[in-house]
C-alpha cells in the first residue's frame, strides 16, 4: 500500500525523505514523488517504477530545501504514470498533498469542482484533495491552512492518511487520519535548544498548550522504519487526529479543531533491525531469524516448566465459542489455532477471512471471543472486522506483530508476537510466530478451563523449549535437498501441494509462498480431497509437494504420495528426518526434524516451503522482498 513520509529540519529534505521511501518500499509500490519547499515554492520530482528511477532523478536535479513531502503509491485509481504520482498539487501549485488510502466520493467531488473550473491533471482519486483544500485557503480572508484541511477533509468519504505542504508557510507539514496509519516522529533536543530565549519560548508556549520550541527534526509517516535515525521518539495518530508539525513544534486536534495532547513515545526499533545486514534480501534474513524469534516468543511465555498466561483482561473460563479473524498468511495460521484451541480447550472455533466476515451479520452470544490475527496490525479489513465485533460487545483479542498498531490498539487484550519487523512482502517469521503463539494461547484456554493438567502442561513446555532448536536443525538441514528442488522444478508452471490435519494449513501457506513471490500457479489441498477433481492435474510436468510428518496421519498421507507418483507425478515429500520409505517413494526429501509435540509440527515443516519459494523465486529472477502487485500492510479493502 501507499508509503507517506514528510520531513522538517536543517537537512537536505529530498536526502532524507528517498532514505524514509526506501525502508516504505515494503509496502508494495509501482511510482514514487517527492515535493520539497524552497524559496515558498513547492519543487516537485516524481518517478515511474523503482524507487531508483526517482533518486536517480534528484540527483540529475536536486530539489532544494528542507522540509518536505514524499510518497510511494501503489495504484488503485488509475495507472502508475508520473501524472498519477504523488505529491499531487492544487491548480495554483501552492499546497501539495500526498495521501494514502481510498476517497470513495472522489467522482462526485471531481465533478463538483471541474464545474467550478478545476482542471485535474491525473486520474487519482487523490487529487481532489489539494483542489478542495485550495477551495477553502483561497475562499478565506485568513487563510488558514489548518482550517481548511478541516474543512476539506470533512466532505471525503472512504480512508485517507494525508501530509500537506503550502508554499505560503514554509517549514509547516499538517498531516490527518482517518482510516489509514500515521504517526509523527520527533528528533532528539539539539543541544542549542536550551538558550534562555527558546526555554522562555518554551515557558510561553506551555501555557498556551503548543508543543514547545525546540528545533527538533520532525517528521511524519506510515510506519515507524521511515523515520529512522532522523527520530527518537514516536506519537501514534489516532483516528480523526489532526497534527500540525512546524516551528512551534507539534499540536494535535481533533478534526473538528479540538487540541488534543501529543504522547511520544521512545522508538525502540533499531536502524539495524530494519536493514538487510549480511543477507541478499529480507526474505532470507526473516527466514534465517525463526529458530531466535522462536525462542524469544517461548522465553516470554515460559517460566520454569510453566506457561506464563498473559493478561488478557477476560475470564477465559466462560469462552465458549472463539471466531479468528485474518486474511493472508495470518489466516493459515488461524486454522492450526482451531485445530489447537479444539484438540486442547475443547471450544467451538470459527475461523473467518476477514473481508468475509466484516460483510456478514455474523451471530454472537455471551460467550463468544473474537481472536484477530495480524503481522502489521494495520490490515484494514481484520480491522474493519474487529469493529464490527466490537459493535456487538463482542470481546476481542488480538495477536499482532506490530504492537503499536491499530489493531492492538482497538483490541481488549493483546498477544505480541515479538518477531521483530518483518519487511518482505512475504510473511515467513511472523507465521510461525503466530502459529507457535496460538498454540500457547489455545493452552492459556484450555488452563483456565482445567483442562490442561501439570503434566500434559509441562510435556507442551517442554515441546516449546526444543523448537528453535529443531527449527535451525531444519533450516540447515533441508537446504541441500531444497536448492536441488528448485534446480528441477523452478520452470514448471504449476506446483501442488498436499498435506492433511496440521499440515493442510502448511500446505496453504507453501503454495501461497510459492505463487507470491514466484509467480508459479500453486495451490495447497487436504490430500484426502486430491482424488475428488484436482488429481485429473497429475502429469510427468507437475511437482507435487507431500507433507508427511510421522504423525497419526502418515499412512493416509503415503497412500496419497503413491495416487500422485502411479499417474507419474514428481513428487517431492516433507517428512522426518531419517525416515527410511521416503526416499524410496519421493523424488525428493525435505527432511524436517521432528516435534515434542505433533501439534508443533507444522512450524517446523513450513520452513523448507518457505526456502523453497525462495529458491524457485531467485532462478525465476523474481524480487522476493517485493513481489509485483503486491503490499506488505494492506490497508485498504
Ligand atoms: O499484516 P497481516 O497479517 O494482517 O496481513 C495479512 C495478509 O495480507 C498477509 O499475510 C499476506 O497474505 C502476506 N503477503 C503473505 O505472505
Amino acid at each position: 500500500m501507499c508509503g507517506i513520509a514528510g520531513y522538517i529540519g536543517h537537512k537536505d529534505a529530498d536526502q532524507v525523505l528517498v532514505v524514509a521511501l526506501e525502508r516504505l518500499k515494503y509496502r508494495g509500490y509501482d511510482s514514487a514523488g517527492i515535493a520539497v519547499i524552497d524559496n515558498r515554492e513547492i519543487h516537485l520530482r516524481r518517478g515511474v517504477g523503482k524507487l531508483k528511477a526517482l533518486s536517480d532523478l534528484l540527483e540529475r536535479s536536486p530539489a532544494p530545501g528542507t522540509c518536505g513531502i514524499a510518497h510511494t503509491r501503489w495504484a488503485t485509481h488509475g495507472a502508475p504514470t508520473e501524472a498519477n504520482c504523488h505529491p499531487h498539487l492544487s491548480g495554483d501549485e501552492r499546497i501539495a498533498v500526498v495521501h494514502n488510502g481510498i476517497i470513495e466520493n472522489h467522482e462526485e467531488l471531481r465533478r463538483r469542482l471541474q464545474a467550478q473550473g478545476c482542471v485535474f491533471r491525473s486520474e487519482t482519486d487523490t487529487e481532489v484533495i489539494p483542489h478542495l483544500i485550495a477551495q477553502y485557503y483561497n475562499a478565506s480572508p485568513v487563510r488558514d491552512p489548518l482550517a481548511a484541511i478541516r474543512q476539506a477533509v470533512a466532505g471525503l468519504e472512504g480512508s485517507f492518511a494525508i501530509a500537506v505542504m503550502f508554499a505560503d508557510h514554509p517549514g509547516r507539514i499538517i498531516a490527518a487520519r482517518l482510516g489509514s496509519p500515521l504517526l509523527v516522529g520527533r528528533g532528539r533536543r539539539s543541544p542549542g535548544a536550551h538558550s534562555d530565549r527558546i526555554a522562555k519560548a518554551d515557558d510561553r508556549r506551555r501555557t498556551d498548550g503548543g508543543t514547545p520550541v525546540d528545533q527538533r527534526e520532525l517528521m511524519v509517516a506510515s510506519d515507524v522504519p521511515a523515520l529512522l535515525p532522523h527520530a527518537s521518539e514516536v506519537c501514534f495518530l489516532a483516528d480523526g487526529q489532526i497534527a500540525d508539525l512546524g516551528p512551534h513544534g507539534v499540536r494535535l486536534f481533533t478534526l473538528d479543531g479540538k487540541p488534543e495532547e501529543a504522547r511520544f513515545k521512545a522508538i525502540e526499533v533499531t536502524a539495524d533491525a530494519v536493514s538487510k545486514g549480511s543477507y541478499d534480501t529480507f526474505m532470507a534474513k526473516e527466514i534465517a531469524e525463526q529458530p531466535s524469534v522462536l525462542a524469544r516468543l517461548v522465553d516470554s511465555r515460559l517460566n520454569g516448566g510453566r506457561l506464563v498466561d498473559p493478561d488478557l483482561g477476560l475470564d477465559l473460563a466462560k469462552v465458549n465459542h472463539i471466531v479468528f479473524l485474518a486474511c493472508g498468511t495470518s489466516w493459515h495460521a488461524a486454522l492450526l489455532g482451531k485445530r489447537f484451541l479444539e484438540h486442547l480447550a475443547r471450544v467451538h472455533v470459527e475461523v473467518d477471512i476477514s473481508s468475509e466476515y466484516r460483510y456478514r451479520n455474523p451471530v454472537a452470544s455471551g460467550g463468544t471471543l473474537v481472536v484477530s490475527i495480524s503481522q502489521s496490525g494495520e490490515t484494514a479489513d481484520t480491522l474493519a472486522g474487529l469493529r464490527l465485533a466490537r459493535a456487538k460487545f463482542i470481546p476481542v483479542v488480538s495477536l499482532v506483530n506490530v504492537v503499536t498498531s491499530t489493531i492492538a490498539r482497538e483490541s481488549n487484550g493483546v498477544m505480541p508476537l515479538l518477531a521483530g519487523p518483518e519487511i518482505g512482502v512475504a510473511s515467513t517469521k511472523a507465521y510461525t510466530a503466530q502459529v507457535l503463539a496460538l498454540l500457547l494461547f489455545a493452552a492459556q484456554v484450555a488452563r483456565a478451563k482445567g483442562l490442561l493438567d501439570a503434566t500434559a502442561e509441562a510435556a507442551l513446555v517442554a515441546a516449546c523449549r526444543a523448537l528453535p532448536e529443531q527449527a535451525a536443525a531444519t533450516l540447515a538441514g533441508a537446504e541441500d535437498a531444497v536448492i536441488e528442488a528448485a534446480d528441477l522444478f523452478a520452470a514448471a508452471q504449476a506446483t501442488v501441494f498436499l498435506g492433511r490435519g496440521g499440515e493442510h494449513p502448511t500446505a496453504l501457506e507453501g503454495a501461497l509462498k510459492l505463487k507470491e513471490i514466484a509467480y508459479v500457479h500453486a495451490v495447497g489441498y487436504p490430500a484426502g480431497e486430491f482424488k475428488h477433481g484436482p488429481i485429473a492435474l497429475v502429469s510427468s510436468h507437475l511437482p507435487v509437494i507431500c507433507m508427511c510428518p510421522k504423525d497419526a496421519l502418515y499412512e493416509k498421507m503415503l497412500s496419497n504420495l503413491q495416487e500422485v507418483r502411479a499417474r507419474a507425478g514428481r513428487v517431492i515429500a516433507v517428512g522426518e528426518q531419517g525416515d527410511r520409505h521416503l526416499p524410496e517413494l519421493a523424488d525428493l526429501v525435505f527432511p524436517v526434524a521432528k516435534a515434542g509435540d505433533d501439534l508443533l509440527q507444522p512450524i517446523l515443516s513450513v520452513l523448507p516451503l518457505q526456502r523453497y519459494a525462495y529458491h524457485v523465486a531467485r532462478r525465476r529472477d523474481c524480487d522476493v522482498d517485493q513481489p509485483r502487485n503486491l503490499a506488505k500492510s494492506v490497508t485498504v479493502e
